[in-house]
């Protein structure tokens, strides 16, 4: 039965009240239905890693939940030597990462990702993460990011993204109400987790975030996935 905080089944969250402490399958589940090409996102930025992983390299995956993509990229370079250490502040998802991505290259901390002490690394991971941190800091993010990249490194960044004008936010919102009511979100569900997102999901437009990326020092920057509101990119230092 519904009520009115259900955001899916086994997930309640109430108006302007979103946190990632939910058990971490139902997570699992909830992102793939609500983000359209989660799997193939990761896999993507997979690919990508093999440019930015020499040998002995250090990668972060910045709000790593689960461990999903971390263990996606091990996976890829099954005999390469090279570190990945994922960043979450939800003690929840760093123990089930920890758990489920059984690899001595990978190791999973729970920290704030503005407050994180980075070594300098080869590659950052932002899937689906800056947008949750919240605008007032988001460019301080970035700007560590760049800092603590090596000349050459990469930085994935992945994004719910606003349209450049209104009528172009009302179609695309529209589409993407679309998609999640064929994932079988019920339009209750829908209702509530648009509520409960309010003050904890804020999309920056493609222009927003470039403006970001290129005031934290970026200027290769190049768009590698996009679908109606959302994006990729990959800044190279
Ligand atoms: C939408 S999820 C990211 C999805 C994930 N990258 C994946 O591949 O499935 C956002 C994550 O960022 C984490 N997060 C948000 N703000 C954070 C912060 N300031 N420091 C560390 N983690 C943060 C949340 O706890 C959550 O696990």
């Amino acid at each position: 039965m519904n009520n009115s905080d259900e955001v899916d089944d086994g997930i309640d969250s109430a108006n302007a009240a979103w946190a990632f402490d939910m058990v971490p399958e139902r997570f699992e589940s909830h992102i793939r239905r609500s983000v359209p090409y989660y799997d193939d996102g990761q896999s993507l930025v997979a690919r990508l890693s093999d440019f930015f992983l020499p040998e002995g390299a250090l990668a972060y995956d910045v709000g790593s939940t689960t461990g999903s993509l971390a263990r996606q990229i091990l996976e890829r370079h099954p005999d390469k030597r090279f570190s990945i250490v994922g960043i979450d502040r939800v003690p929840g998802m760093v123990e089930y990462a920890a758990s489920r991505v059984r690899d001595p290259r990978a190791s999973f901390i729970c920290a704030d990702a503005l407050q994180f002490d980075y070594d300098r690394s080869h590659l950052f991971l932002l899937y689906y993460t800056l947008q949750f941190i919240h605008p007032s800091v988001r460019a301080d993010l970035l700007r560590k990011i760049y800092e603590k990249l090596h000349w050459g490194g990469g930085l994935l960044l992945f994004e719910k993204v606003r349209a450049p004008d209104a009528r172009f936010q009302d179609y695309l919102s529209q589409v993407y109400l679309d998609f999640k009511l064929e994932n079988r979100f019920t339009p209750a569900q829908v209702i509530a987790k648009q509520r409960s997102l309010k003050g904890n999901l804020e999309p920056f437009s493609e222009n927003g975030n470039l403006t970001l990326l290129a005031e934290a020092g970026f200027s290769d920057i190049v768009t590698v996935f996009k679908w109606v509101c959302f994006q990729g990119w990959l800044a190279i230092k």
